[in-house]
């Protein structure tokens, strides 16, 4: 019963995830991280946060983004939509995976002209493997409906394919590690449109150091691998729109500005 009760207060003040088998005193790390020299590209790419950033764990204070050749050598063997599940089912460097429950790898019409790229998945995507089906998800699809799009008719995926703890912001490095899988997703799904939902997804494909509220709604050119042009338009994300529901008439803009691109 004691065991039990102490749970209870863990998840009642939202600790919901174990993370390790031994405590950290992240205290002690940020005065360690306070006195080393500030390092210009971790800043530049930590101001592409949401409006509202949640806080990055400490591994951002690591100098360099990681990307692993191990990763891009993995997506250049596959060549459907199936090979790029096996092959991230498979990968083992990113450590988001050993708190994830399930891989959340992407749904919906593989040969969609629309292509929904979000953050990470969050927790009930995490239960299920789906994405954009919790609240965020919900107001998603009432967003392509009300543009008379069908969930069904797009393609939905998330630039991390596994939940970050607590779903806090994900690390530069996890999105460094994790970057040529849905690069090559992009690649294979061939979109005509790639809506971006949030700073971190826009900031991560379309290389861009602006934050949101400054690139929502503007044209941006994505490249794929094999040199297709790609139409990508950042906007808000729903769970940004349900925190603050003033910006709706915004993205309904840009929703109306895809409608008539894919018309
Ligand atoms: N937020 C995201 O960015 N992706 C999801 O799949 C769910 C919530």
């Amino acid at each position: 019963m004691e065991a039990q009760k102490i749970l209870e207060w863990y998840i009642e003040a939202g600790v919901d995830e174990t993370i390790g088998e031994s405590p950290i005193d992240y205290f002690l790390l940020s005065q360690e991280k306070q006195k080393t020299p500030s390092i210009p590209v971790v800043e530049a790419v930590s101001k592409q946060a949401l409006p509202q950033s949640r806080p990055a764990t400490i591994a951002s204070s690591t100098p360099t983004p990681v990307i692993s050749n191990n990763a891009r050598d993995l997506c250049d063997k596959c060549s459907s939509l199936n090979e790029l599940r096996t092959a991230l089912e498979a990968f083992d460097e990113c450590s988001l995976k050993l708190t994830a429950t399930n891989l959340v790898f992407g749904e919906g019409n593989p040969n969609a002209k629309l292509m929904i790229i979000g953050e990470a998945p969050g927790a009930e995507e995490d239960k299920s493997g789906q994405p954009f089906v919790g609240k965020s998800g919900q107001l998603l699809t009432k967003m392509l409906k009300s543009i008379n799009i069908e969930r069904k008719d797009v393609y939905i995926s998330n630039i991390l394919p596994w939940r970050p703890p607590g779903n806090r912001k994900p690390t530069i490095e996890e999105t460094a590690i994790c970057l040529p899988f849905i690069q090559k997703h992009i690649d294979l799904v061939s979109p005509d449109i790639l809506l971006l939902l949030g700073g971190s997804s826009a900031s991560s494909l379309c290389n861009t150091s602006d934050g949101i509220s400054q690139i929502r709604g503007k044209k941006l050119n994505y490249t794929t691998s094999n040199g297709k042009e790609i139409i990508a338009i950042p906007t808000f994300h729903p769970a940004y729109l349900l925190r603050t529901p003033a910006q709706k008439a915004k993205i309904w803009q840009d929703l109306l500005n895809i409608k008539s691109i894919l018309n």
